[in-house]
C-alpha cells in the first residue's frame, strides 16, 4: 500500500489523498444535484439518470480495459451501466443521444481516478436510493443504479479501495490519478450544467 506523510506527521493513504483533494469538487456536485431536487418528481429523477447514462457509459471502456483489469481483477463486472439503463427502461425514457465526444482518457493512470469517482459514487447511492422511495421507486424499480452490491455496498468498496491503494505508482501516475478525478467530477458537473440550460 502506498502512503504519504503529510508535514504534520498524519500517515494517509492514495484514496484517502484522492478525498481530500476532490472534497470540494464533490461537495459542489452534490450541492448541484441537490438543486435540481430529483427525487420531487419523476420528470426530474429522469433528468438524473439521464446524466448517470451519460456518465457510466462514457467510464464503462474504463470498466472493459484488459490493463486495467490485470490491475483490478473483477473491475469488469462492477460497472453499473447495464443498471443505469434498466432504470431509464423502468421510466420509459428513451436512451439520451451522444451529443458531445467523452473527455475519458484512453490510456494511463488518469484512468484509475475517473474509476474512484464513478464507484465513489456508488457510496452516496445509498442516501439517494432511500430518497428515490419518495417517487415510488427502489432498488429492483427505476432506481436500480443506486443500489448496494449483494455483498454489501462498503464491503465492495473496500475492495476496490485495498485494490487501488494496493498498486505501486510512480508519483507522476499518482498526479495523474488525482487529474483523473477531478476531470471526472469536472464532467459531471458540466452534464449538470448543460441539463440546468435545459430546465430553465
Ligand atoms: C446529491 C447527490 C450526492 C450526494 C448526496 C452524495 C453523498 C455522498 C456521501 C454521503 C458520501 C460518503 C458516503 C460514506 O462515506 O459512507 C459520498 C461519497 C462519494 N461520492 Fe457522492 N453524493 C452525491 C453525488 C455524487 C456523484 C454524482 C458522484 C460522481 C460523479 C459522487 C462521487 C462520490 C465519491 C467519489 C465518493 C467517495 C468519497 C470517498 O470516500 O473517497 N457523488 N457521496
Amino acid at each position: 500500500m502506498t502512503l504519504d506523510i503529510t508535514a504534520d506527521g498524519v500517515i494517509k493513504t492514495r484514496l484517502q489523498n484522492l478525498k481530500q483533494a476532490t472534497t470540494g469538487d464533490h461537495q459542489h456536485i452534490d450541492d448541484m444535484v441537490m438543486e435540481m431536487a430529483p427525487f420531487e418528481s419523476r420528470d426530474n429523477y429522469a433528468r438524473f439518470v439521464g446524466m448517470q447514462y451519460v456518465f457510466h457509459r462514457a467510464v464503462k471502456p474504463l470498466y472493459d480495459a484488459s490493463d486495467l483489469n490485470d490491475l483490478i481483477p473483477g473491475l469488469s463486472v462492477r460497472s453499473r451501466f447495464d443498471h443505469v439503463c434498466a432504470d431509464l427502461a423502468d421510466l420509459q425514457c428513451s436512451l439520451p443521444e451522444n451529443t458531445k465526444p467523452f473527455p475519458v482518457p484512453k490510456t494511463g493512470m488518469g484512468r484509475l481516478g475517473w474509476l474512484y469517482v464513478c464507484e465513489g459514487s456508488s457510496l452516496g447511492a445509498a442516501f439517494l436510493l432511500k430518497a428515490a422511495g419518495n417517487i415510488g421507486l427502489n432498488a429492483e424499480f427505476g432506481a436500480r443504479h443506486l443500489a448496494g452490491h449483494e455483498d454489501g455496498r462498503g464491503k465492495h468498496w473496500r475492495e476496490f479501495v485495498d485494490q487501488v491503494n494496493g498498486l505501486a505508482l510512480s508519483t507522476k501516475q499518482e498526479q495523474e490519478v488525482i487529474a483523473g478525478a477531478i476531470a471526472a467530477f469536472d464532467f459531471f458537473r458540466t452534464l449538470l450544467i448543460e441539463d440546468r440550460k435545459l430546465a430553465a
